[in-house]
């Protein structure tokens, strides 16, 4: 039986900060088509940002190294994360570099598509992450994605690794790079789109599922999980494919979905909790993300034990 204990996990996210431009609307554009928006609004965003505030608001005590422009969105980024109670000590604001920016289009069937200007993002070192060493080096997990500089999660990743801390890679932006990464991750995560984009292997049915799943692990991931949208997730278990499928909510944002996914697995494997339990409140935790706008929607520990619970499947 897999023991699990209620102390609070330590997650460390190294990653992307951006400011979002979200334009509502009614379906996304064609290539060369122009459409009228319904209204916009900025908010913080950024993956590595969105998944740091999700781990807080899940109850993790969590730190962020990520670099900030020396502008009003820096200093707005620095501030939401302070107030959601993420340490971000080890956020550094770059001179005479602007914040990263991310153009969102929002759909009304709950689609997005996003372009990301990195600005300082492209400035997080190496340097910067081994500055934070000792705080990975005491984490129960650090997690990355894709929007800062490879050699940098690599920095992250192997500070991890030699100091026995669990690594979440999640693949996103794709980068095909990123393969050489694998053999330092204990779990890989992209959706179903970046799975096809760093196997090269089309398809969501079980058979192309299992084989780019398995292909990820011949590359040295450890475990990996696809993210699905409204068919959940899926893993190899012991060679075999595993679906947790998705709870039904009415879907109104799908932007930060997998980024709240990722933080949740972080906290719940830190906890202790089998992956499959830890997919099971990932889920939950993503499918309320996705009923409310905005990439700004993480739930509570809370919401997310009630929403298992009236679901009548609690970890
Ligand atoms: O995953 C959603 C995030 O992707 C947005 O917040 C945007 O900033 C981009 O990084």
């Amino acid at each position: 039986m897999t023991s699990f204990s209620n102390a609070v996990p330590r997650i460390v996210v190294v990653g992307s900060v951006n400011i979002d431009i979200v334009l509502s609307v009614a379906a996304l554009p064609l290539p060369n088509e122009t459409v009228l928006g319904r209204g916009s609004k900025t908010v913080v965003g950024g993956k590595g940002l969105n998944q740091a505030v999700a781990a807080a608001r899940l109850g993790a005590e969590t730190y962020m190294v990520a670099a900030i422009g020396d502008d009003a969105f820096g200093d707005a980024a620095r501030a939401h994360l302070v107030a959601q109670g993420v340490d971000a000590s080890h956020v550094t604001m770059v001179a005479g570099m602007a914040t990263g920016t991310a153009h969102i289009l929002v759909a009304d069937d709950a689609s997005n598509s996003i372009v990301v200007t990195p600005g300082a993002n492209a400035a997080l070192t190496p340097a910067m992450v081994e500055d934070a060493a000792d705080l990975i080096a005491g984490a129960d997990a650090v997690v990355v994605q894709l929007e800062v500089p490879l050699p940098t999660v690599r920095a992250a990743l192997e500070i991890a690794r030699r100091h026995g801390v669990r690594t979440i890679l999640n693949p996103a932006p794709s980068d095909k790079a990123a393969l050489a990464l694998l053999p330092l991750a204990d779990l890989v995560t992209p959706n179903e789109t970046e799975l096809a984009s760093l196997t090269g292997i089309d398809g969501t049915n079980d058979a192309a599922l299992h084989a780019a799943l398995h292909d990820l692990t011949q590359h040295g991931a450890r475990e990996v999980i696809v993210t699905l949208g409204p068919r959940g997730s899926a893993t190899l278990v012991e060679g075999t494919l595993v679906f947790e499928p998705a709870l039904r909510i009415k879907a109104v944002d799908t932007t930060g979905a997998g980024d709240v996914f990722n933080a949740a697995l972080a906290c719940e494997l830190a906890r202790g909790l089998s992956l499959l339990r830890a997919m099971a409140f990932a889920s939950a935790a993503s499918a309320i993300s996705v009923s409310r706008a905005s990439a700004d929607a993480a739930p509570t520990r809370d919401e997310v034990e009630a929403m298992l619970a009236h679901a009548g499947d609690r970890p």
